[in-house]
C-alpha cells in the first residue's frame, strides 16, 4: 500500500514532469511558501543552481554546512558568490560541545584512522548541522547528479527522503560535467578554481584529492577507504 509520502511524491512528480528547472523552482515556492531550501557546498552543480535561484529572485533559503575543514578556495568561491549575487547564505556550524569533545578524545585528523571515526566526524560537522538546517522545511534542493555514482544514478528528480521527512529536488540529476562547465562559463558564474586542477567532487580539504584520468567521479573523496559506497551521511538515498 502507498504511504502518504509516496502519494505526495507522485503527485508532485507529475506536476513538475516536463517543466524547466526555473518553472519547477517557481512552482515549488508557490506550493510550499517559506519551506523550500537549497544546500550549497559551492560545487559546480550548486553554483549553477544558485545562479537560477538568484536570477529569478526566488524565495528559497540557501544554506551551507561549514565544516571548518573546507579548502580556502571554497571559502573564496563563497565570498565571490556573495559579492556577485548579494543573496544571504546561512552557514550552519558544528555544535561546538560535540566537536570539542571529539577532537579532545581523538585528535584533529582521526578520520584517517577508521571508517567509524570518519563517520563520526562527518556526523558532527555535517549531518547534525543538516538536521538543524532542514527543520521545518518541505523541499530540499540539492546538486546531486546521476553521474556521481552508481547509487546516485538510480535516483529521480524528486525523491522522498524518509530520514528527513521531506521531498528532495535534484534539478541537475541528468546534467553532465561538460554541461555544468559550459553553463558556468556562459553565465560567468563564480566557481572553485580547484576544478581547474583535477578536482571534480570537492568536500573537506583533508578528505578530498584530485582524480587521475579514468578514475571515477568520487574517487577523490575519502580515497583511503576501500568501499564503493562513499557517502558522508547527508544523502541516505
Ligand atoms: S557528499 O554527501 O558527498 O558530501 P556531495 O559533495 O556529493 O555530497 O554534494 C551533493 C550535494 O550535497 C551538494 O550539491 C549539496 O546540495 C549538498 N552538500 C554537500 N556538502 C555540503 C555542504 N558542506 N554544505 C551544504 N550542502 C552540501
Ligand atoms: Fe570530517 Fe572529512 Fe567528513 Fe569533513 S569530510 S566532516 S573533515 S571526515
Amino acid at each position: 500500500m502507498d504511504t502518504a509520502a509516496d502519494i505526495l511524491n507522485s503527485n508532485l512528480s507529475s506536476q513538475v514532469d516536463g517543466l524547466s528547472i526555473t518553472d519547477t523552482l517557481h512552482l515549488l515556492t508557490e506550493l510550499f511558501p517559506g519551506q523550500v531550501c537549497f544546500s550549497t557546498s559551492f560545487s559546480l552543480e550548486d553554483q549553477v543552481i544558485f545562479h537560477h535561484i538568484a536570477t529569478e529572485k526566488l524565495p528559497i533559503t540557501v544554506f551551507t554546512l561549514d565544516t571548518g575543514r573546507m579548502f580556502s578556495e571554497t571559502y573564496s568561491v563563497w565570498t565571490a558568490t556573495l559579492e556577485k549575487y548579494h543573496i544571504p547564505i546561512q552557514a550552519y556550524i558544528p555544535d561546538h560541545t560535540r566537536l570539542e569533545t571529539y577532537v579532545k578524545k581523538k585528535g584533529p585528523n582521526a578520520f584517517y584512522e577508521s571508517v567509524e571515526n570518519r563517520k563520526e566526524c562527518c556526523f558532527i560537522r555535517k549531518v547534525e548541522p543538516l538536521k538543524r538546517a532542514l527543520a521545518g522545511q518541505k523541499i530540499w534542493i540539492t546538486g546531486i547528479r546521476a553521474e556521481h555514482s552508481g547509487n546516485r544514478s538510480q535516483l529521480h528528480l524528486l525523491e522522498w527522503d524518509e530520514g528527513n521527512q521531506l521531498n528532495k529536488y535534484n534539478p541537475l540529476l541528468h546534467w553532465t560535467y561538460e554541461e555544468l562547465r559550459q553553463y558556468i562559463g556562459t553565465h560567468e558564474v563564480p566557481y572553485n578554481i580547484l576544478h581547474d586542477r583535477g578536482f571534480v567532487s570537492i568536500g573537506c580539504q583533508p578528505c578530498t584529492r584530485a582524480i587521475r584520468a579514468g578514475e571515477e567521479f568520487r574517487a577523490g573523496r575519502w580515497w583511503w577507504e576501500n568501499t564503493d559506497k562513499k557517502e558522508c551521511g547527508l544523502h541516505s538515498n
